[in-house]
């Protein structure tokens, strides 16, 4: 479903993503992981198009996507979530989920993508009138993704979903992204929490100074207490 090759991208005359390649196939859940610095932010901020510089081959569902601009690609199925989470002030839950849909095409459908959100996340259903701003931070981060998910992704790119909450939160989360899988969602994690994130994943790639140094199924790298203090100690 998503072919990277060869992909480079830089800040100014630094080159943070070195030559990386990996894939992803249609249905899998797969973790990028990495020490703080490693490219993981960089990597995915490449695929959607938000680097100003780059360079290689971004192929999604057989498009070639890395020169479209950055709003073509939620047209085609791919969404990313940031890290930081772009909550808008000033308007509702709702009225952030809204902002989800890819616009024009899909106003008619906003209803019953709320109605579809609410149900996963019920959190989000009680407080649909309430400031955005005003959720806990893991409130935040669930509206983050059913933002997203208001477009109907088909592969969605998440950036440390977990970091800053509290772990009855992260379990949620966690769960989710299990029921996003069975539900037909391809996902990409980037995770300080690795052992959550493997126990969930496919497969894992390490990244290294911008570099994949290291790839394998989900359950061998969750054995591997080598590999992941060498290269995923924080
Ligand atoms: N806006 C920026 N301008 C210049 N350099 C940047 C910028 N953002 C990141 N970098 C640098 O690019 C490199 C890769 O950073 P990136 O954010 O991709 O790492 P990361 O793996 O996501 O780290 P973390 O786990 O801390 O989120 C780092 O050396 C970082 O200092
Ligand atoms: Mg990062």
């Amino acid at each position: 479903m998503l072919q990277v090759q060869g992909l480079d991208a830089w800040y100014d005359r630094s080159h943070v993503v070195q030559g990386l390649s990996f894939e992803v196939k249609a249905g899998e859940i797969v973790t990028l992981m990495g020490r703080n610095g490693a490219g993981k932010t960089s990597t995915l901020r490449a695929i959607m198009g938000l680097m100003s510089k780059r360079a290689g081959s971004v192929r999604f569902d057989g498009h070639d996507i890395l020169a479209l601009p950055a709003h073509a690609r939620w047209h085609l199925g791919l969404a990313y979530v940031p890290e930081e989470r772009r909550i808008v002030p000033g308007l509702t839950v709702r009225e952030n989920l809204r902002l989800g849909l890819i616009a024009g095409s899909e106003r008619g459908m906003e209803a019953e993508r709320i109605a579809g959100i609410a149900q996963t996340f019920p959190r989000l259903a009680e407080r649909m009138n309430q400031e955005g701003t005003s959720l806990s931070g893991g409130e935040q981060q669930m509206l983050a993704i059913a933002r997203a998910m208001m477009a109907r992704p088909r592969l969605i790119l998440l950036d440390e979903p977990s970091e800053g909450i509290m772990p009855l939160l992260v379990h949620e989360m966690f769960e989710l992204f299990r029921r996003m899988k069975r539900q037909g969602t391809t996902l990409v994690l980037v995770e300080q929490n690795v052992e959550r994130a493997l126990q969930i994943s496919d497969r894992a790639y390490i990244l290294d100074q911008g570099r994949i140094v290291h790839h394998g199924a989900a359950e061998e790298l969750l054995a591997d207490r080598e590999i992941q203090e060498r290269y995923c100690a924080v």
